[in-house]
């Protein structure tokens, strides 16, 4: 027994060691920043993030990618794949006015929140961004108020089971409530022009994408007979990185794609879009932090560092754990990680197998590409992660 719990923990050692030695072996530009003055720190693969963008464009040549900026909103990231030839999704004004310094045209950008601030959709239609998602018959009105011959994308609910961060519950609607809203967009003078769907973020059931194109096959098929001339689909973000297991390829998730696109859409649709955020950036960060206590408390080892929960590691209050690598040798122990703040929600971590680390130690926390920086706070007087591309 005891035997069996040793070798769990070496075992989960040994997956976050070979990542960060993987990791970092293919890019030795990074080791002069392993040690950073300042912590924490974010690490960020440029020519990774640019790898992937290829790979994505090689296994789903029919797809128009348009990145989540949502998911690193850091300028070089945006101007990497900017200079790539990617479109952008955007949800704020913010996010589109970086996307708009680098000169990235308006016709590389969507908006596929379906339930937008009325200042946003003024500013982006007043700069040429013309296709926005919908899921109400409010939504409908706002933009027909304000973007009058803007064109419309309508987001059809779908399982996001078995996503690490799922998205169905705020957002979407049924196939016949989506045929409705088409109709009412199209009476408002709106252009009735496609279909989203969201699979969830860090999907790694392919049922999901199964069950969303076959109602978007059906939806594109009522539509048809009801005499719209649907051109888009778009099939959202969700594709996922590797975490502290590994996720799955975006070359079997295209392929599976691709044979349920020819079973259910006998006549394609003219655009096939992609917004993928977490699966282009999100195994290109690493975050560097630092050791700054030690305790232990009823029997658990408890670490703590100086990021946490409130200064970029939110996701892991949903769920998402992340690799965790110390550069050290000996006995492995569990560790319960608090964050830097006052708070007891705080925990970015518990059961993590580490060797006995020292206050100061650096410690590596990998997949940190997406969904930090984002997120981060102030929080109790703290620093955001300061962001390093390279
Ligand atoms: C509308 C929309 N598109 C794309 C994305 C990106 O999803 P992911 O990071 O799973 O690729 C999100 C994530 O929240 C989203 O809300």
């Amino acid at each position: 027994m005891v035997k069996e719990v040793l070798d769990q923990r070496e075992l989960q050692f040994e997956f976050a060691k070979r990542y960060f030695e993987d990791f970092i072996s293919k890019r030795s530009y990074m080791i002069p920043y392993l040690k950073p003055q300042e912590t924490p720190t974010l690490l960020m693969d440029t020519e990774g993030i640019k790898e992937r963008y290829e790979e994505m464009r090689k296994h789903m040549p029919n797809f128009k990618i348009y990145y989540a900026v949502k998911a690193n909103d850091d300028i070089n990231v945006i101007k990497a794949l900017a200079e790539r030839g990617s479109g952008f999704e955007v949800a704020s004004s913010e996010e589109l006015s970086k996307v708009m310094s680098l000169k990235v045209e308006p016709e590389r950008v969507i908006s596929s929140n379906p339930v937008k601030p009325e200042e946003f959709i003024d500013y982006a239609y007043s700069v040429g961004v013309n296709r926005f998602s919908v899921d109400s018959f409010t939504e409908v009105d706002k933009i027909a108020k304000i973007a009058r011959r803007a064109r419309v994308y309508v987001r059809l609910v779908v399982p996001n089971e078995g996503s690490d961060w799922p998205l169905s519950k705020k957002f979407g609607v049924d196939v016949d409530t989506a045929l409705d809203i088409l109709e009412y967009a199209r009476e408002r003078g709106l252009v009735p022009y496609g279909i989203t769907f969201h699979v969830g973020s860090q999907c790694n059931n392919y049922r999901n994408w199964f069950i969303a194109i076959r109602k978007s096959a059906e939806l594109w098929e009522k539509a048809r007979s009801k005499g719209f001339k649907l051109q888009m689909l778009n099939m959202g973000g969700g594709i996922p990185v590797k975490y502290t297991y590994e996720a799955l390829r975006i070359e079997d998730i295209a392929y599976y794609i691709k044979g349920l696109l020819q079973k259910f859409f006998p006549n394609p649709p003219y655009e096939l879009q992609i917004e993928p955020g977490r699966g282009l950036v999100g195994d290109q960060g690493i975050m560097v932090a630092k050791v700054i206590g030690k305790a232990k408390r009823n029997g658990e080892n408890w670490l703590y560092i100086d990021t946490g929960v409130f200064n970029g590691l939110a996701e892991a209050l949903g769920g998402i754990r992340y690799p965790i690598y110390l550069d050290r040798e000996g006995e492995l122990k569990e560790w319960t990680i608090g964050g830097v703040s006052c708070d007891s929600m705080d925990v970015i971590a518990k059961m993590v197998a580490l060797p006995e680390p020292e206050v100061g130690d650096y410690l590596y926390i990998l997949s940190t590409g997406a969904y930090t920086t984002v997120y981060a706070s102030n929080f109790n007087g703290f620093p955001k992660p300061k962001v390093i591309c390279l």
